[in-house]
């Protein structure tokens, strides 16, 4: 099941993030895809703030991911540098996905290893600040009226 929705600011894609986030539950992982700058780590701070995360939301850079402390615990993992993930970059990878909700960027390397998506994102570039958000679910209930 899809659903393909229209943003026009930051702010927005922040919003539907967020209205994503309040129908997910502890151990789901969603991916979000999408080119450099169309929003990905916008969508996760919208959806960080909706689950209670106050602490701020930044790519992750120099670590493979962040954890924040919100009503429940959010991960949020970064795949960008990465070809593949190895059993050794499992090792590192494998704890943020305990008692988390969990976010990954760029989680193409990450296909074959990691757990898969409840909702998977993609998000295009649409002109200027405007971005089609397209989100994919195998349960269609999760996906209803998020417009
Ligand atoms: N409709 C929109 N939705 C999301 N971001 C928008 C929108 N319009 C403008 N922007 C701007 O686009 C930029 C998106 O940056 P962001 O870091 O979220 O992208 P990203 O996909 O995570 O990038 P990267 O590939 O580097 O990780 C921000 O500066 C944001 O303000
Ligand atoms: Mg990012």
């Amino acid at each position: 099941m899809r659903a393909v929705l229209a943003s026009a600011s930051a702010g927005e894609t922040e919003a539907i993030a967020a209205r994503v986030a309040a129908r997910l539950e502890l151990g789901d992982v969603v991916t979000v895809s999408g080119e450099l700058g169309s929003g990905k780590t916008t969508f996760v701070r919208g959806a960080c703030r909706a689950l209670g995360v106050t602490a701020p939301v930044t790519s992750p850079t120099f670590t493979i991911g962040h954890r924040y402390e919100g009503r429940i615990d959010v991960a949020h993992l970064d795949l960008y540098r990465y070809d593949g993930v190895s059993e050794a970059d499992w090792g590192d990878l494998e704890p943020y996905f305990e008692g988390a909700v969990v976010f990954v960027e760029w989680p193409e390397a990450g296909r074959a290893s990691l757990p898969p998506a409840r909702i998977a994102v993609s998000i295009q570039h649409a002109g200027e600040d405007q971005r089609r958000i397209e989100l994919t679910s195998a349960e269609a209930a999760l996906l209803e009226d998020v417009e």
